[in-house]
Parts: structure tokens; sequence; C-alpha cells
């Protein structure tokens, strides 16, 4: 299973990469917009730090033929790039089309299982559901989750599962147990993941022990 950081944050992901943790970053308008500057530039810093990781660079521009026309240049920028396309249903043609001249797409913006089986038939790389948002409406998407892996298994489709807009540590808990491929999430849910009371207490604890051994080199 992959964990990808959802930002454009390139001081976060900087600090990430280091770790070894992370596979990948999925960026969006928004994401670019609030680190500023050329966003051409973030995009190439980002493939500079993971130079193995996949990178998902979202489309801006709205007509179908622009929207093809961009995700070719976007897809041009590297070889780990992944071109995001909103889930809409004029954009099935294009999505065949950029399959079928091997761009790797990840799919957005994805809400029903239904979509996720259209997408997984077209062939794209990942599907996006977005789970945050089905919570804000009351909807359960950690369900769905479920529900797209037995799809995936039963019809043996090999498009990804890419766990979006997880909101919490729980949410991530819940997309690994639902076996998705991919689970993205901010730097604030993978640092708190990171984090167990009992790991620092035990290493205080563990100190403490060996220091009444009075030993000054070891081993
Ligand atoms: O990966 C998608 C994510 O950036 C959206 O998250 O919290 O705005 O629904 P959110």
């Amino acid at each position: 299973m992959k964990i990808f950081l959802d930002t454009a944050k390139v001081s976060d992901i900087k600090k990430w990469s280091d770790t070894g943790i992370i596979d990948g970053v999925t960026t969006n308008p928004s994401h670019l917009s609030k680190e500023g500057g050329d966003p051409v530039k973030v995009i190439k810093d980002i493939m500079n730090l993971l130079p193995s990781g996949e990178i998902s660079v979202e489309v801006t521009e709205k007509e179908p033929q622009a929207v093809y026309d961009q995700a070719k240049k976007i897809a041009a920028l590297g070889p780990n790039i992944l071109v995001k396309i909103p889930c809409t249903e004029e954009y099935y043609p294009i999505i065949q089309k950029l399959v079928a001249e091997q761009v790797k797409l990840n799919i957005t913006l994805v809400f029903t299982l239904i979509q996720s089986l259209f997408m997984s038939k077209l062939g794209v790389t990942y599907i996006s559901p977005f789970i945050g948002r089905l919570a804000d409406i009351d909807e359960d998407g950690i369900s769905m989750l479920h529900e797209i892996k037995y799809m995936k298994d039963s019809y043996g489709f090999s498009t990804g599962i890419l766990a979006a807009s997880l909101r919490t540590v729980e949410h991530l808990h819940e997309a690994i147990e639902a076996g998705v491929d991919v689970a993205t999430v901010s730097t604030d849910i993978l640092e708190k993941a990171t984090k167990h009371p009992l790991t620092k207490q035990g290493i205080k604890q563990f100190d403490e022990d060996w220091k009444k051994l009075g030993i000054k080199q070891f081993p």
C-alpha cells in the first residue's frame, strides 16, 4: 500500500520525503494556489524531491479538448506525473483517448461505486473517492471504499483505489482496513498518525531502567 502526501507545500514534502514513508504527492488547484508562486516550478521542485514518487497534477481547463491538450502537456512534465481529471461524463471520451495514449490518470472527485466502475472500465491508473466530502453530506464513504474494493477484486480491474479527502487518523485507519491501494493524507494527519503516547512512555521507562546499570559504553 502506498501513502501520498496531499499538499503542494514543498517544505512539508521535503520533510516527509526524508522519512521514506511517502510514495508520492497529490496536488490540486487549491493546494497549488495556497503554495503560491509559479505552479510549474513548484511541481518541478516536488518531482526533484521524489524522483521515483508519483505526483498528481490536476487539469484547470474546462472544455474537453482543452482538458485533453492540457493533460498531454502536464503528462510531458515527467514520467512520474499522473494527470488528475474530474470524474464528469463530458470527459469520458478524452479519458478513454488519454488512457489509449498511455497517459497515467488519477480520476478525481469520485463519489459513487458506479463512477468507480465506469472509470475502472476505462482503465485509468487511479480513482480518487473523496471520503471527507461524503461525510460532509452524511454519507458513508468508508463503506463505499469496501464496495469499490469488492468490485475491483470481483471483476479483476487493474485501476488502483486512491482514498482521498481523508480528514482524520481514523479515516486513514479505515482506508487501510478497506484494502485501498493508496491513501493520500495531509501532513497534519500523517504527523498525528506517527505518534502514540505509549511509545514515548516506553522509551522513557527503558531509559530510566537502563541508567540503573551505570554502564558508560554499550556495546
Ligand atoms: O485529495 C483531495 C483533497 O485535497 C480534498 O480534501 O478535505 O478538501 O475534501 P478536502
